[in-house]
């Protein structure tokens, strides 16, 4: 436990040095018992995964000029981390956020993004011309109370 602690304290001894919130703000960290963590490895079908690799090809679908949609066809390796409380709204909450880490492919549909059709209904390609696999990391940070989604961070090469 004493870890735990002190890295708690370093963190308040941080804001208050960078002048941030005062007093009130280390207590409510620690009464809301979440501790940032180191990332760790996490089974690639956790269904938290699954929903982050689907949040990073609707992201690389949104960004892409291709005309088809691509969907997640493998993940490789997945890890999560729990990250620093923050602070939400007025009044303020501290809530918990993960921080997944996706190391995953994906491939090119037949389903065209015009008609938006659901991803789960699309198939992959077998056309041999048209088949493309990309792999990809994603940083993919989820705020499951606030239902909050973000990619901030997606490679694919
Ligand atoms: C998709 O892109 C549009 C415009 O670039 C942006 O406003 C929207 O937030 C994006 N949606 C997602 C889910 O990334
Ligand atoms: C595969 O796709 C290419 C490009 O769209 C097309 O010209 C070709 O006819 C397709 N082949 C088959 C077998 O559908």
């Amino acid at each position: 436990m004493r870890p735990a602690w002190a890295l708690l304290g370093l963190c308040c001894l941080i804001w208050r040095v960078t002048g941030g919130p005062s007093g009130d703000f280390c207590s409510q960290i620690h009464n809301s018992g979440v501790k940032p963590g180191f990332p760790k490895t996490i089974k690639t079908n956790d269904p938290g995964v699954l929903r982050a690799a689907r949040h990073t090809v609707e992201r690389f679908n949104n960004c892409s000029n291709d005309i088809f949609l691509f969907k997640e066809s493998h993940v490789n390796s997945a890890m999560v981390q729990v990250r620093a409380p923050v602070q939400v709204g007025a009044p303020v909450q501290i809530v918990k956020g993960l921080k997944y880490m996706l190391d995953l492919e994906i491939g090119r549909t037949m389903c065209k993004k015009t008609r938006h059709p659901s991803l789960d209904k699309c198939d992959f390609q077998t056309n041999h011309t048209l088949k493309q696999t990309f792999g990809c990391y994603s940083e993919v940070w989820v705020i499951p109370w606030l239902h909050e989604i973000d990619v901030p961070v997606l490679h694919c090469h």
